[in-house]
C-alpha cells in the first residue's frame, strides 16, 4: 500500500539542499534525530511515511486507527521532543528528473556469495523482476535449494570460482566478508561488488566498524585490481525487501560507473536509489542499520524502511 501521509518532522541540511531523512512505518508517525559520529557534517533525522492499517500507540500501547494519527498532531518517540500542531502542507510539485530514474533497466545475471535470508529476499526479488540469478556459496546443496526456490533460469556457481554476474552481491555475515572476497582473489577483477553487510556489535546498540574502516572499505582494500566496492541493501529488512513494494534505497562507493550499473540494477528492482556518496559514506550506512534496528525496537515495529523525501 503506498504512503497516505507524511510527517515531517526535522530537516536534514546538506550540500546546500534540504532533505527529510524518513521511515517508512506501516502505522504510526514516528519523529527522530540521528547524528552518525562527529565528522557527520548534520543531523539526520526521520520523519514517517504512514501505510494504512493500525498500529499500536506507542505511549498507551492502545490500537489507534491510523486517520487520527495522521490528522492530529505528530507524536514524537524521541523523550522530551514538544509535539507541536503543523499547518496543513501545499500539495508538492512533482520531483525534478533524476539521472538514475530516467535509464533504462537492463536485465542482466546477478550473482550472489551466500544462500541465507538475504541472499533469498534479493534473488527472489530480482528474479521476479527479470534477472537471472547466480548463487555461489560455501554450502552447495543450500545454494541449489535456493536456486530451485528462486527459479526463472537461477543456477549455482562454484564457490571461488568467477562469478558469471558482472554485478555480484556479497550476502554473508560481516565476519565472513572480506576472508570470502580474499578467497576469491582475482576471479572478482573487474566485477561490482555489492556489499550488504552490518557490522552490529552483540547488543545492537553499535557498530563494531570505525570511520573510515568500514566493511565496505575493508572489501575493497582486499579486492582484486579493478573491482568495485559500492554499499547498499544494508539499511533495509529482509522481509521488507522481500514485500516487493517500492522502495527507496541508500547505497555509497567510489566508482561512479559502478554506481551508476548499481543504480539502474536498483531501480529494475523497483527501488528508488539514493546516492550518499563515497565509500567513506558506507561507514554511515552501517550507522543507518543501527538506525533502522533502533526504530524497530523501540515502537515502529520490523515492517519498516528508511527513506528520504526531497522538499
Ligand atoms: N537479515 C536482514 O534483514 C539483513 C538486512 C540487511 C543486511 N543484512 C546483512 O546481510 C548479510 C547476510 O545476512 P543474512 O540475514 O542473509 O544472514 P544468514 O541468513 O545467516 O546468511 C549468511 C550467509 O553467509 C554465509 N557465510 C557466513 N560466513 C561465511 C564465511 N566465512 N564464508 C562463506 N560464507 C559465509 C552463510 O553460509 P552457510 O549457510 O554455509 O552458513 C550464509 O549463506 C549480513 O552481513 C547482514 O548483516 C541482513
Amino acid at each position: 500500500m503506498p504512503p497516505i501521509a507524511t510527517a515531517t518532522n526535522h530537516y536534514l541540511t546538506h550540500h546546500g539542499s534540504t532533505a527529510v531523512v524518513s521511515a517508512t512505518v506501516h502505522g504510526f508517525t514516528v519523529g527522530y534525530w540521528w547524528a552518525a559520529g562527529a565528522f557527520w557534517a548534520g543531523a539526520v533525522i526521520c520523519g514517517a511515511l504512514i501505510r494504512g492499517g493500525t498500529r499500536l500507540h506507542h505511549e498507551a500501547g492502545q490500537p489507534e486507527p491510523v486517520d487520527q494519527v495522521v490528522s492530529g498532531p505528530i507524536r514524537h518517540l524521541v523523550a522530551g521532543e514538544p509535539s507541536t500542531p503543523r499547518p496543513s502542507t501545499p500539495a508538492r510539485p512533482p520531483r525534478p528528473t533524476d539521472p538514475y530514474t530516467t535509464r533504462e533497466h537492463v536485465m542482466t545475471t546477478i550473482s550472489i556469495i551466500g544462500s541465507g535470508n538475504m541472499a533469498t529476499a534479493i534473488g527472489t526479488r530480482a528474479a521476479k523482476h527479470g534477472h537471472t540469478i547466480e548463487l555461489m556459496s560455501r554450502n552447495t546443496a543450500k545454494a541449489q535449494a535456493l536456486a530451485d526456490q528462486i527459479g526463472n533460469g537461477a543456477t549455482v556457481g562454484t564457490f571461488g570460482a568467477r562469478p558469471a554476474g558482472d554485478i555480484v552481491i556479497v550476502a554473508v555475515l560481516y565476519t565472513g566478508a572480506v576472508e570470502v572476497v580474499a578467497h576469491y582473489g582475482d576471479a572478482l577483477a573487474g566485477k561490482i561488488l555489492i556489499d550488504i553487510t552490518n557490522p552490529f556489535n552483540a547488543d545492537v546498540s553499535g557498530l563494531v566498524t570505525t570511520a573510515g574502516n568500514s566493511v565496505s572499505q575493508q572489501i575493497a582494500a582486499a579486492a582484486p585490481e579493478g573491482a568495485h566496492v559500492v554499499k547498499a541493501f544494508n539499511s533495509i529488512f529482509r522481509g521488507v525487501l522481500a514485500e516487493d513494494t517500492p522502495l527507496d534505497v541508500f547505497f555509497a562507493g567510489d566508482s561512479a560507473e559502478a554506481k551508476a550499473r548499481v543504480a539502474a540494477f536498483l531501480e529494475s528492482l523497483d527501488m528508488r536509489a539514493l546516492d550518499a556518496g563515497g565509500l567513506e559514506m558506507a561507514y554511515v550506512l552501517e550507522w543507518a542499520g543501527i538506525l533502522l534496528v533502533g526504530l524497530a525496537r523501540n515502537g515502529a515495529g520490523f515492517d519498516i524502511a528508511l527513506g528520504a523525501e526531497v522538499l
